[in-house]
């Protein structure tokens, strides 16, 4: 019988610190195969982690696109895996399994235009959705990336964001002022004027639970942007990744089988 919980070893191809407590690991190809050419689909997540202190669920964060390698982000949360993880070096092993859960509602987004709210924890999962988009740009309208972090240091993936810029609008900001950076501070509530979307039909992701709350009330509300078109990544703990051992459930949904995307209609009834 197939062991679901028994994980793949593999070597770590790359380690690059993005900020003092995150860093991107790049893991070999792992012959994944998602339907239209992807390996997966954006949204998805892996259980990775190391021998003897557990793993953890990680989005992908590379293109979907991406036949030789697929990338995680981990910021070190002080926890055991986390930590674990950010002591190994490029060529250590770590276990992986995966990809698992639904991903973004991709086919539901053609046709629309998109706006993007996340603040750093965000934006592995988010990344993997940028790429889809611009390798598909002529199939969604205008599409907005509104990111917040705390300081200019804690904006992940800044050259990716500065290649992206050329295909999608970027708002960045950070949560206090700071002499190095000259863009937003604060919430971006005072350039939503500038924000062009058809509300009737855009769509909306978020992630939480801190950030996403704030990005609900203060943007989407304001954007006119229905709970029926927002669709959140959950964050949960978890264990079996696969719709066993109810670790990960909120109300009668399990995160790593029914999301980690969910409509928000879906759960707001049950948000804690
Ligand atoms: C579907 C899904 C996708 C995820 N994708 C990513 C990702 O791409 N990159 C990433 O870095 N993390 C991601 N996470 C969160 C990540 O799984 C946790 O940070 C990790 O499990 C912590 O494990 P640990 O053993 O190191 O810490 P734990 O021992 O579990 O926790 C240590 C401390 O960190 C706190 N903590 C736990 N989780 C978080 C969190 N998410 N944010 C802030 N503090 C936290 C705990 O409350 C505790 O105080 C994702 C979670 C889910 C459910
Ligand atoms: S993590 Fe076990 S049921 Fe979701």
């Amino acid at each position: 019988m197939e062991n679901f919980y028994l994980p793949k070893q593999v070597k770590i191809q790359e380690i690059r610190a993005l900020s003092p407590t995150v860093k991107l690991f790049r893991l070999p190809a792992q012959g994944w195969s998602a339907s239209g050419g992807k390996t997966f689909t954006p949204g998805q997540f892996v259980l990775a982690g190391v021998w003897g202190y557990g793993e953890s669920p990680f989005g992908v964060a590379s293109s979907p696109y991406e036949k030789k390698f697929a990338d995680i982000i981990v910021r070190n949360t002080g926890g055991n895996v986390t930590s674990a993880l950010h002591k190994l070096k490029e060529n250590d092993e770590i276990t992986l399994r995966g990809p698992y859960g639904n991903g973004f509602p991709l086919d539901f987004f053609e046709g629309k235009d998109i706006v993007m709210a996340t603040g750093g924890c965000g934006i592995p999962p988010i990344a993997a959705l940028i790429e889809y988009i611009i390798k598909n740009r002529g199939k969604f309208g205008q599409v907005y990336l509104l990111y917040g972090a705390r300081s200019p240091k804690e904006i992940l993936l800044k050259s990716k964001i500065e290649k992206w810029r050329r295909d999608i609008n970027i708002i960045l900001t950070i949560d206090s002022p700071h002499p190095d950076w000259k863009g937003h501070v604060g919430f971006v509530t005072d350039i939503i004027p500038e924000i062009e979307i058809d509300s009737r039909s855009a769509v909306a992701t978020m992630c939480g639970p801190g950030p996403m709350m704030d990005a609900l009330e203060k943007i989407l509300r304001p954007l006119g942007i229905s709970d029926r078109r927002i669709f959140v990544n959950m964050e949960r703990k978890m264990q079996c990744g696969v719709g066993r051992c109810q670790h990960c459930t909120i109300g009668d949904k399990y995160v790593c089988t029914d999301g980690p995307v969910f409509n928000f209609d879906e759960i707001d009834k049950s948000w804690d």
